[in-house]
């Protein structure tokens, strides 16, 4: 796929199917979210791939974090929350390992830095024909799945990564006019 191509018609596929993809397509994948922007070399992210039963251990986190919420929580609302890793054939979890204090670097420096390298993986899935969806809600805010995952106390849940074969038609991608986002001094 040609670079244009993909930056301009990437889009988020809430409907993923069919198998894990390959090793290749992966190391790919990773490749690129290791070429993202950091600063300060820090290398401030790590990943947690969530597969087959690994995804039922991630929707048993979401419905514990549910429940020390709202420990009366309705059973279906228990349901939901054990099937969201479900939703695709692979989750990636994008984490930012943030340094705090780091005396040039700060912290929202190392998120947006984990949030550029999860981008890398959407785009890198695009690249691949593979469909890709970024997802946090509460869960990703949420102390029970941050010890859950083994996170440190300033680590961040950037994103959870769907990944998959397509399902059903593409949304066409919205146009956006240029001129509303950009200011220009010269
Ligand atoms: C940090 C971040 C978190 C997001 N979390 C969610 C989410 O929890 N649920 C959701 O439906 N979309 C979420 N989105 C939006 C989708 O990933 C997607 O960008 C949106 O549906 C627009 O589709 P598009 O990417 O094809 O333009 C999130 C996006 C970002 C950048």
């Amino acid at each position: 796929m040609q670079a244009e191509a993909l930056l301009l018609e990437r889009n988020s596929h809430p409907r993923l199917t069919g198998e894990v993809p390959g090793q290749d397509v992966l190391e790919f994948i990773y490749q690129a979210a290791l070429r993202a922007p950091d600063h300060g070399n820090l290398r401030p992210w790590r990943f947690i791939e969530f597969t087959g039963q690994g995804r039922e251990r991630l929707g048993e986190l979401f419905c514990q974090a549910l429940l020390a919420d709202k420990p009366d929580a309705e059973e279906a609302m228990q349901k939901k929350r054990k099937m969201m890793p479900l939703r695709a054939p692979m989750v990636i979890a994008a984490i930012a390992k943030v340094t705090p204090d780091h005396p040039k670097v700060p912290a929202v420096e190392q998120v947006i830095s984990a949030g550029a390298a999860a981008q890398n993986i959407i785009l890198a899935a695009h690249a691949k024909g593979l469909g890709a969806m970024w997802r946090t809600g509460d869960v990703a805010f949420d102390p029970v799945v941050s010890k859950g995952l083994g996170l440190a106390e300033d680590d961040q849940i950037v994103g959870f990564i769907y990944l998959g074969e397509i399902e059903g038609r593409c949304k066409p991608v919205p146009e956006h006019n240029t001129e509303d986002y950009v200011e220009r001094w010269s």
